[in-house]
Protein backbone atom coordinates (compact mmCIF):
# COMPACT_ATOMS: atom_id res chain seq x y z
CA UNK A 1 0.00 0.00 0.00
CA UNK A 2 1.59 3.38 -0.86
CA UNK A 3 1.04 5.99 1.52
CA UNK A 4 -0.22 9.24 1.11
CA UNK A 5 1.20 12.26 2.58
CA UNK A 6 0.21 13.69 6.05
CA UNK A 7 -1.71 16.84 5.94
CA UNK A 8 2.04 19.14 6.87
CA UNK A 9 -0.72 21.74 9.20
CA UNK A 10 -1.28 18.66 11.41
CA UNK A 11 1.84 17.37 12.57
CA UNK A 12 1.66 16.22 16.16
CA UNK A 13 4.25 17.95 17.96
CA UNK A 14 5.02 14.56 19.84
CA UNK A 15 5.15 11.19 19.02
CA UNK A 16 5.92 8.52 21.02
CA UNK A 17 6.76 5.30 19.93
CA UNK A 18 7.00 1.29 21.53
CA UNK A 19 9.26 -0.69 18.96
CA UNK A 20 7.49 -3.78 19.30
CA UNK A 21 8.58 -7.33 17.42
CA UNK A 22 12.33 -7.29 17.47
CA UNK A 23 12.44 -10.87 18.87
CA UNK A 24 9.54 -12.16 16.82
CA UNK A 25 11.12 -11.22 13.40
CA UNK A 26 13.92 -12.37 13.90
CA UNK A 27 12.56 -15.58 14.92
CA UNK A 28 10.87 -15.75 11.76
CA UNK A 29 14.29 -15.85 10.22
CA UNK A 30 15.87 -18.67 12.44
CA UNK A 31 18.19 -16.23 14.11
CA UNK A 32 18.63 -15.08 17.77
CA UNK A 33 16.33 -12.30 19.05
CA UNK A 34 19.24 -9.97 18.42
CA UNK A 35 19.75 -9.98 15.67
CA UNK A 36 16.05 -8.55 15.69
CA UNK A 37 17.39 -5.69 17.58
CA UNK A 38 20.40 -4.52 15.07
CA UNK A 39 17.70 -5.05 12.47
CA UNK A 40 15.51 -2.64 14.65
CA UNK A 41 18.32 0.47 14.72
CA UNK A 42 17.25 0.61 10.74
CA UNK A 43 14.13 1.27 11.83
CA UNK A 44 14.82 3.79 14.16
CA UNK A 45 17.31 5.93 11.65
CA UNK A 46 14.60 5.78 9.09
CA UNK A 47 11.91 6.99 11.26
CA UNK A 48 14.45 9.94 12.83
CA UNK A 49 14.68 11.01 8.91
CA UNK A 50 10.95 10.97 8.43
CA UNK A 51 10.07 12.60 11.76
CA UNK A 52 12.93 15.47 10.38
CA UNK A 53 11.51 15.81 7.25
CA UNK A 54 7.54 16.41 8.85
CA UNK A 55 9.05 18.69 11.40
CA UNK A 56 7.66 16.66 14.47
CA UNK A 57 9.56 18.43 17.79
CA UNK A 58 10.00 15.62 20.03
CA UNK A 59 10.25 11.37 19.23
CA UNK A 60 10.22 9.18 22.43
CA UNK A 61 11.32 6.19 21.66
CA UNK A 62 10.79 3.17 24.52
CA UNK A 63 14.06 1.48 23.94
CA UNK A 64 14.48 -0.49 27.57
CA UNK A 65 11.68 -0.62 29.75
CA UNK A 66 12.06 -1.21 33.61
CA UNK A 67 10.57 -4.56 33.23
CA UNK A 68 13.31 -5.49 30.77
CA UNK A 69 16.02 -6.17 33.28
CA UNK A 70 14.05 -9.58 33.51
CA UNK A 71 15.20 -10.99 30.05
CA UNK A 72 18.09 -13.20 30.12
CA UNK A 73 21.15 -11.82 30.85
CA UNK A 74 22.90 -12.36 27.61
CA UNK A 75 19.94 -10.55 25.66
CA UNK A 76 20.01 -7.45 28.56
CA UNK A 77 24.14 -7.64 27.99
CA UNK A 78 23.91 -7.61 23.79
CA UNK A 79 21.30 -4.45 24.34
CA UNK A 80 23.45 -2.56 26.31
CA UNK A 81 26.55 -2.93 24.20
CA UNK A 82 24.29 -2.10 21.05
CA UNK A 83 23.08 1.10 22.36
CA UNK A 84 26.75 2.35 23.09
CA UNK A 85 28.09 0.87 19.58
CA UNK A 86 24.50 2.63 18.38
CA UNK A 87 24.97 6.06 19.92
CA UNK A 88 28.52 6.68 19.29
CA UNK A 89 28.08 5.90 15.10
CA UNK A 90 24.63 7.45 14.59
CA UNK A 91 25.14 10.34 16.78
CA UNK A 92 27.95 12.78 14.33
CA UNK A 93 25.20 12.09 11.65
CA UNK A 94 22.23 13.13 14.13
CA UNK A 95 24.28 16.14 15.30
CA UNK A 96 24.52 16.74 11.50
CA UNK A 97 20.54 17.04 11.04
CA UNK A 98 20.20 18.98 14.54
CA UNK A 99 18.53 16.83 16.05
CA UNK A 100 19.13 16.79 20.10
CA UNK A 101 19.36 13.84 21.77
CA UNK A 102 17.99 13.51 25.22
CA UNK A 103 16.81 10.63 27.49
CA UNK A 104 14.18 9.60 29.91
CA UNK A 105 14.15 6.48 32.21
CA UNK A 106 16.81 5.82 35.25
CA UNK A 107 19.89 6.61 33.58
CA UNK A 108 22.10 5.53 36.78
CA UNK A 109 21.01 1.82 36.60
CA UNK A 110 22.38 1.96 33.37
CA UNK A 111 26.01 0.50 32.58
CA UNK A 112 28.93 3.19 33.01
CA UNK A 113 29.81 2.95 29.13
CA UNK A 114 26.30 3.77 28.34
CA UNK A 115 26.05 6.84 30.74
CA UNK A 116 28.77 7.61 29.35
CA UNK A 117 28.17 7.21 25.82
CA UNK A 118 24.83 9.02 26.48
CA UNK A 119 26.21 11.77 28.04
CA UNK A 120 28.63 12.55 25.19
CA UNK A 121 25.77 12.50 22.80
CA UNK A 122 24.25 14.83 24.70
CA UNK A 123 26.78 17.37 24.97
CA UNK A 124 27.46 17.16 21.08
CA UNK A 125 23.76 17.78 20.26
CA UNK A 126 23.12 20.17 23.21
CA UNK A 127 22.63 22.95 20.94
CA UNK A 128 20.64 21.55 17.97
CA UNK A 129 17.14 22.84 17.47
CA UNK A 130 16.29 20.51 15.40
CA UNK A 131 14.12 17.10 16.53
CA UNK A 132 14.09 16.05 19.99
CA UNK A 133 15.08 12.67 20.12
CA UNK A 134 14.26 10.92 23.56
CA UNK A 135 15.42 7.62 24.46
CA UNK A 136 13.60 5.75 26.91
CA UNK A 137 16.27 3.73 28.98
CA UNK A 138 15.48 1.80 31.74
CA UNK A 139 12.10 4.35 32.03
CA UNK A 140 8.86 3.26 33.42
CA UNK A 141 5.84 5.43 33.96
CA UNK A 142 5.19 3.91 37.84
CA UNK A 143 8.99 4.43 37.89
CA UNK A 144 8.47 7.90 37.10
CA UNK A 145 5.65 8.52 38.87
CA UNK A 146 7.30 6.88 42.03
CA UNK A 147 10.15 9.40 41.62
CA UNK A 148 8.20 12.88 41.28
CA UNK A 149 6.30 11.90 44.17
CA UNK A 150 9.56 11.15 46.27
CA UNK A 151 10.26 14.32 45.57
CA UNK A 152 7.42 16.22 46.31
CA UNK A 153 7.36 14.37 49.71
CA UNK A 154 11.16 16.01 50.26
CA UNK A 155 9.39 19.83 49.40
CA UNK A 156 6.69 18.87 51.93
CA UNK A 157 8.45 17.87 54.54
CA UNK A 158 11.06 20.94 53.88
CA UNK A 159 8.36 23.06 54.32
CA UNK A 160 8.30 24.42 49.83
CA UNK A 161 4.64 23.17 49.27
CA UNK A 162 1.55 22.89 50.93
CA UNK A 163 -0.72 19.23 50.53
CA UNK A 164 -3.01 21.85 48.89
CA UNK A 165 -0.67 23.93 46.49
CA UNK A 166 0.10 20.49 44.79
CA UNK A 167 -1.57 20.44 41.34
CA UNK A 168 -1.20 18.25 38.12
CA UNK A 169 1.32 20.57 36.80
CA UNK A 170 3.65 20.36 39.85
CA UNK A 171 3.19 16.53 39.78
CA UNK A 172 4.28 16.91 35.41
CA UNK A 173 6.98 19.02 36.66
CA UNK A 174 8.25 16.56 38.65
CA UNK A 175 8.17 14.09 35.44
CA UNK A 176 10.95 13.33 33.37
CA UNK A 177 9.26 14.68 30.51
CA UNK A 178 8.61 18.32 32.15
CA UNK A 179 9.20 21.02 29.82
CA UNK A 180 8.19 18.56 26.46
CA UNK A 181 4.47 18.57 25.23
CA UNK A 182 2.71 15.39 25.88
CA UNK A 183 2.46 13.16 22.88
CA UNK A 184 -0.61 13.08 20.77
CA UNK A 185 0.39 10.07 18.95
CA UNK A 186 0.99 6.79 20.33
CA UNK A 187 2.50 3.93 18.03
CA UNK A 188 2.96 0.48 18.96
CA UNK A 189 4.06 -2.40 16.59
CA UNK A 190 3.87 -5.84 16.56
CA UNK A 191 0.27 -6.40 17.07
CA UNK A 192 0.37 -5.78 20.90
CA UNK A 193 -2.69 -3.89 22.64
CA UNK A 194 -1.04 -2.51 25.45
CA UNK A 195 0.77 0.60 27.07
CA UNK A 196 3.62 -1.88 28.79
CA UNK A 197 4.44 1.26 31.32
CA UNK A 198 5.31 3.41 29.13
CA UNK A 199 4.27 7.27 29.61
CA UNK A 200 1.50 6.64 31.71
CA UNK A 201 0.90 9.86 33.20
CA UNK A 202 1.25 11.94 29.91
CA UNK A 203 -0.86 9.75 27.83
CA UNK A 204 -4.19 10.26 29.25
CA UNK A 205 -5.30 12.24 26.31
CA UNK A 206 -3.04 10.74 23.75
CA UNK A 207 -4.15 9.30 20.64
CA UNK A 208 -3.33 5.62 20.24
CA UNK A 209 -1.99 3.72 16.97
CA UNK A 210 -1.86 0.14 16.82
CA UNK A 211 -0.08 -1.81 13.99
CA UNK A 212 0.76 -5.74 12.81
CA UNK A 213 3.95 -4.69 11.72
CA UNK A 214 7.16 -5.85 13.52
CA UNK A 215 9.47 -3.13 14.28
CA UNK A 216 12.47 -4.40 12.01
CA UNK A 217 9.50 -3.62 8.92
CA UNK A 218 8.34 -0.13 10.27
CA UNK A 219 9.43 2.72 7.72
CA UNK A 220 8.43 6.11 6.38
CA UNK A 221 5.22 4.98 4.75
CA UNK A 222 4.22 3.35 8.20
CA UNK A 223 4.95 6.10 9.82
CA UNK A 224 3.17 8.46 7.41
CA UNK A 225 0.20 6.05 7.64
CA UNK A 226 -0.07 6.21 11.43
CA UNK A 227 0.03 10.32 11.38
CA UNK A 228 -2.63 9.89 8.41
CA UNK A 229 -4.26 7.39 10.66
CA UNK A 230 -4.21 10.16 13.55
CA UNK A 231 -5.04 12.97 11.13
CA UNK A 232 -8.25 11.68 10.36
CA UNK A 233 -9.63 11.49 14.08
CA UNK A 234 -11.69 13.57 16.03
CA UNK A 235 -9.74 15.02 19.13
CA UNK A 236 -12.70 15.73 21.56
CA UNK A 237 -10.99 16.23 25.36
CA UNK A 238 -14.09 15.54 26.74
CA UNK A 239 -16.35 17.68 24.82
CA UNK A 240 -19.30 17.35 22.25
CA UNK A 241 -18.37 17.05 18.59
CA UNK A 242 -20.37 20.80 18.79
CA UNK A 243 -18.02 22.30 20.46
CA UNK A 244 -14.93 21.75 18.79
CA UNK A 245 -16.15 22.26 15.40
CA UNK A 246 -16.88 26.26 16.88
CA UNK A 247 -13.96 27.88 16.00
C1 LIG B 1 11.26 -4.75 21.36
O1 LIG B 1 11.29 -6.00 20.76
C2 LIG B 1 12.63 -4.31 21.82
C3 LIG B 1 12.81 -4.32 23.28
C4 LIG B 1 11.88 -4.54 24.17
C5 LIG B 1 14.14 -4.03 23.76
P1 LIG B 1 11.14 -7.33 21.62
O2 LIG B 1 12.51 -7.77 22.04
O3 LIG B 1 10.21 -7.12 22.74
O4 LIG B 1 10.56 -8.32 20.56
P2 LIG B 1 9.41 -9.39 20.78
O5 LIG B 1 8.25 -8.67 21.40
O6 LIG B 1 9.95 -10.45 21.67
O7 LIG B 1 9.09 -9.88 19.40
C1 LIG C 1 7.86 -2.83 25.70
O1 LIG C 1 8.04 -4.00 24.98
C2 LIG C 1 9.17 -2.19 25.98
C3 LIG C 1 9.93 -1.72 24.82
C4 LIG C 1 9.52 -1.71 23.59
C5 LIG C 1 11.23 -1.22 25.13
P1 LIG C 1 8.05 -5.42 25.70
O2 LIG C 1 8.21 -6.42 24.65
O3 LIG C 1 9.03 -5.42 26.82
O4 LIG C 1 6.59 -5.46 26.33
P2 LIG C 1 5.74 -6.66 26.93
O5 LIG C 1 6.55 -7.32 27.98
O6 LIG C 1 5.44 -7.59 25.81
O7 LIG C 1 4.51 -6.02 27.47
MG1 LIG D 1 8.22 -7.34 22.92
Amino acid sequence: MSAGQPDPNNIPRHIAIIMDGNGRWAKLRDKARIYGHHAGVEAVRKVVEACTELGVEYLTLYAFSTENWKRPEEEVNALMELLVRTIRRETPELDKNNVHIGMIGDGHSLPPACIAELEEAKKMTADNTGLNLILALSYSGRWEITHAVQQIAKDLVNGNIKPEEITEQTIADKLNTANMPEPELLIRTSGEYRLSNFLLWQTAYTEYYFTETLWPDFDKEALFNAIIDYQNRERRFGKTTEQIQVK
